[in-house]
């Protein structure tokens, strides 16, 4: 199992348990999280944007070109954004945490 906390638009942190292999969009949808992934990780939508806590940042394998395109029309975004859709949990991101962008509040309920 693969642990990641969520830190919420409101501070709470949440845990989770994914398996190596699941997406971390998935995982977060799984729990609730605000992130839509409208495009269902095609990277043509940026709906899936979370924060990653900077000291995990480096650990993650990098975005590829088209992530990095995606995310600079993201509201919110910050040096250490990424597309939730992109990352794969592995074993070795067990603890990871990483923070919903306050602008994902606003698309909740719609
Ligand atoms: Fe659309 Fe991740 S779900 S870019």
């Amino acid at each position: 199992m693969v642990k990641v906390c969520f830190v919420t638009t409101d501070g709470r942190r949440v845990d989770a348990q994914g398996t190596p292999g699941d997406s971390l969009l998935a995982l977060g949808q799984a729990i609730g999280m605000p992130l839509e992934g409208t495009c269902e990780g095609q990277m043509a939508c940026s709906t899936c944007h979370v924060i990653i806590a900077p000291e995990w940042f480096d650990r993650l394998p990098g975005a590829v070109e088209d992530e990095e395109d995606m995310l600079d029309l993201a509201a919110g975004v910050t040096r250490t954004s990424r597309l939730a859709c992109q990352i794969v949990l592995q074993d070795d991101l067990d603890g990871l945490e990483v923070r919903i962008p306050d602008e994902a509040r606003d698309m909740q309920g719609r």
